[in-house]
């Protein structure tokens, strides 16, 4: 049998989810650092406003479970964050490197991409958009026109695209930036999904699906019919062989993935 990667067309973009996350600990530079070292066509953050108006990128509403601190980010600044180490969860020690130590800027994580010196794709997702009435989607856009990170890779210079379970939040982006791509976030079978079935558009004039692994085995037929909407499939968190061959065989755009080099190897890249 061909290659994985020789059985797509065009070729699936490996998205690095939380930067290199199996190997090290996610959302911090030295994950990134990693994914990008490894190949990765694409990395995925998860950003969040601090009490202080700074973007950091962390998964969770509160910082316990990735760091030895406690309380919840858009309550705390950005100096308490800093102050906290954000790798000792994962790796068991006390972390010395930097890189692993202090909460992760999104303007940090904006500079390791840019000067990294090949083209890659960001894929952010804004976290709790309803309570901050759109800070962060505005904070964001800003930002990214400061780095000039466009909708569209140019040269070296990386694209940006924004991701969201929340329509709400992908409107605020398609009424303010509309340029920039959006990828509409799906967890589980809602109504909306009949509709879109149907051929109703993603909310937020999405043209990307970001359909979560579990749903696609459970309703792997959701993908052609996605894409024969005109809508392109990202798939996220796929870390299993089976689930990367699944996922070529539906013909999905990307796969979303803590393991990167895994994926890639098994793409033949
Ligand atoms: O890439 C999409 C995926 O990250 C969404 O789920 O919970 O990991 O942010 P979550
Ligand atoms: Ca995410």
């Amino acid at each position: 049998m061909p290659p994985a990667a020789a059985r797509t067309a065009p070729p699936v973009q490996v998205i690095a989810h939380r930067g290199s996350s199996h190997a090290l600990p996610e959302h911090t530079l030295a994950a990134y650092r990693r994914a990008l070292d490894e190949g990765a066509d694409a990395v995925e953050c998860d950003v969040r406003v601090t009490a202080d108006g700074h973007l950091v990128c962390v998964h969770d509403r509160r910082i316990g479970r990735v760091s030895n601190g406690r309380g919840t980010v858009s309550a705390m600044t950005l100096a308490e964050l800093e102050a906290y180490d954000f790798g000792a969860w994962k790796t068991g020690r006390p972390s010395t490197d930097p890189e692993l130590r202090g909460v992760l800027r999104l303007e940090r994580l904006l500079e390791l991409v840019v000067d990294c010196g090949r083209p890659v794709d960001l894929a952010i997702e804004t976290k709790h958009p309803v309570r901050f009435r759109g800070r962060v989607e505005a904070e964001l856009l800003a930002m990214l026109e400061r780095f000039k990170i466009g909708p569209e890779r140019e040269g070296d210079r990386p694209s940006a695209r924004i991701m969201s379970f929340s329509s709400i939040a992908l409107n605020r982006v398609a009424a303010a930036a509309p340029d920039y791509r959006r990828v509409f976030l799906i967890e589980r079978m809602l109504p909306l999904l009949g509709r879109l079935r149907e051929g109703g558009p993603l909310p937020g004039g999405a043209r990307i699906a970001g359909p979560g692994i579990d749903l696609i085995r459970a309703k792997p037929d959701l993908v052609p019919r996605l894409r024969e909407l005109g809508h392109e499939v990202h798939v996220w968190t796929v870390d299993e062989p089976a689930d990367v061959e699944l996922c070529l065989e539906l013909g999905v755009a990307a796969i979303i993935t803590n393991k990167p080099a895994e994926v890639l190897k098994q793409l033949g890249r």
